[in-house]
């Protein structure tokens, strides 16, 4: 990937913005290359972001990975570093080869609330053309010394992806590809959470895009689009290759919000011993399901909450009732 000229359009006003060559052609069902200069950004310099990380920790909300994983590894994670060092001494060495932490949900931290907000505002009118509604804007930074892997997944969000030091290879395939995450594997997901379904094969490698990103480049990829990564040591001695870090800014519409509802309401016909069909089979059936989905969604929000008041009082268990984020 390459980094062009700041003068292409696309985007708003302000100084930190993401921006794609071609807006005329960018649709949210399409993998999409871009460019961003967020990487210049203050709050996103490597010691800023140590502190993000120390902040997030207090929050529990900094997972770290084994450094044994493949990308065909099941996606796991943990909330204290694997050798047992503390969180600051982990940041300490996070230079050393295998170092691997992702903060979850860096938006409940408000100066960086603001700065994921302008990462989306300066796409919005692109993305709301096709999707209007955009809702649930969350950010992920992902630290990693390589070599180092993310596994291969899915996620319920559409994702603007950010390289913002060192370097970093993606592989995303289109979400529509059913030879790559089957149908039901992705119903699974959404209704479960499990990625037990989605697995990865090196057949699909040709099969998808990759993108060899340094700071400056940026991808767009649609809600469920199998991802995932890999910083190599042979970039280790080039400058900033000790560390590669990146950002999934991630949101979901009322179209995310429609397709969840279509799954959650095929499980329960399935339940019934029905086939229904999959998102976008039928537009017909998909309009009406999205409509009975949400009434779905409020009873089973609804009867969630009454389930763990019961269980409140009856013991001292806590119980999990929250439908899905983005589902309803
Ligand atoms: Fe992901």
């Amino acid at each position: 990937m390459c980094v062009t000229s700041m003068n292409s359009v696309g985007a708003s006003e302000t100084t930190y913005r993401v921006w794609t060559d071609d807006p005329g052609s960018f649709s949210t069902q399409r993998i999409t290359p871009m460019h961003h200069n967020f990487h210049e950004h203050p709050l996103f310099q490597v010691p800023e972001l140590v502190r993000l990380g120390m902040e997030l920790s207090k929050l529990d909300q900094c997972r770290f990975m084994n450094p044994d994983r493949t990308v065909a590894s099941r996606l796991a994670h943990d909330s204290r570093p694997p050798d047992g060092r503390s969180i600051a001494e982990f940041f300490k060495r996070v230079e050393e080869p295998g170092s691997s932490v992702a903060f979850y949900n860096i938006e409940v931290i408000p100066r960086y609330q603001a700065l994921l907000m302008s990462v989306v505002n300066s796409m919005r009118s692109l993305v709301e053309r096709e999707q209007p509604d955009i809702f649930r804007v969350n950010g992920f930074v992902f630290f990693s010394a390589p070599p180092s892997v993310t596994p291969f997944h899915i996620d319920r969000e559409n994702n603007f992806w950010l390289q913002l030091h060192g370097h970093k290879i993606l592989n995303v395939w289109d979400h529509r590809d059913r030879s790559i995450v089957p149908a039901e594997a992705v119903e699974d997901f959404i209704v479960t959470q499990s990625l037990q379904k989605v697995r990865f094969n090196q057949a699909f490698l040709p099969r998808g895009l990759e993108f060899d990103a340094q700071p400056g480049d940026a991808v767009y990829f649609p809600s469920t689009s199998p991802h995932m990564t890999r910083s190599t040591a042979d970039r280790a001695a080039t400058p900033g290759g000790r560390l590669s870090i990146s950002i999934g800014v991630t949101f979901y519409t009322a179209s995310t919000r429609k397709v969840a509802r279509i799954h959650q309401v095929n499980r329960l016909m399935r339940k019934c011993g029905m086939s229904p069909s999959y998102p976008s089979e039928s537009p017909t059936a998909d309009t009406a399901k999205s409509a009975v989905g949400g009434l779905v969604g409020a009873c089973r929000a609804r009867l969630g909450a009454a389930r763990a008041r019961f269980i409140c009082m009856t013991s001292a268990r806590r119980v999990k009732h929250a439908p899905p984020p983005g589902s309803y």
